[in-house]
């Protein structure tokens, strides 16, 4: 395990074991760490940020940066508060991306991370929240968005399969009442029409049992 990724862990060292178990899970299911590495320095908004395992790969990799977490569920903002607590360059909010952008935070940040949030929301809202994430990145700040690829493959099939497990059996992940995966021309295009230029699509499925994306797009419109 990478140094940086122990380091992170063992932040969870104090958590119940459910929700300890859950970011582990999350650690070895989703490629964070190839994120936080794609990731520039300055002003961080990890949209969506869950428990908080990437905002704290992303603080801990550098002291400079700045990284503000901000997710709706009150349950997992309470983990991600006491797991970050004394951490000086990470701050996580109960919310979401639009009340983020309502409290005036347009324009503030180099950089916007989503990870597994964009495919729990109905596919009607994407348009509107990738133009919200738009807003509060700086002209040129970088968005870096990690889908799950909806390749037909075996391993889309069994990212549907868990996701509806989490969602409606477990009730762990709040989704907001979506279910989309999406190849990724057409995630490409979505990413397009809502303003950003889409310098990389990357993939990052390799040794994971999930067809994981990651585009990496900038805010082109000043
Ligand atoms: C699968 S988890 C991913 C958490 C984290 N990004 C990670 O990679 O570990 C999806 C997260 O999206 C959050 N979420 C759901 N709807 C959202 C919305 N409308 N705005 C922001 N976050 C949302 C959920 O509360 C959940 O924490």
């Amino acid at each position: 395990m990478s140094a940086l990724l122990e380091q992170a862990l063992l932040r969870y060292d104090g958590l119940p074991v459910a929700e300890r178990f859950h970011v582990h899970a999350r650690a070895f299911s989703a490629p964070l760490l190839a994120m936080a590495a794609r990731t520039p320095g300055g002003t961080v908004a990890d949209i969506g940020c869950g428990h908080g395992l990437l905002s704290a790969l992303l603080a801990l990799e550098d002291s400079g940066r700045i990284v503000h977490g901000v997710d709706p569920d009150s349950r997992k903002v309470a983990w991600a508060r006491r797991a970050l607590a004394g951490q000086p360059n990470v701050r996580i909010e109960e919310g979401t991306v639009e009340e983020t952008l309502a409290r005036g935070a347009s324009g503030r940040f180099d950089a916007a991370v989503v990870c597994d949030v964009l495919y729990l929301l109905p596919e009607s809202k994407w348009p509107g929240f990738l133009a919200t994430v738009r807003g509060l990145l700086k002209p040129g700040g970088r968005l870096l968005l990690k889908e799950v690829e909806g390749d037909g493959s075996w391993k889309h099939r069994k990212a549907l399969a868990q996701e509806w497990v989490m969602v409606s059996l477990l009730g762990r992940t709040k989704a907001s009442g979506g279910m989309a995966l999406k190849p990724r021309a057409e995630m490409a295009r979505y990413l397009e029409d809502a303003g950003f230029e889409v310098r990389e699509v990357v993939d990052l499925g390799q040794g994971y049992t999930t067809p994981h994306v990651l585009y990496v797009a900038e805010n082109s419109v000043p």
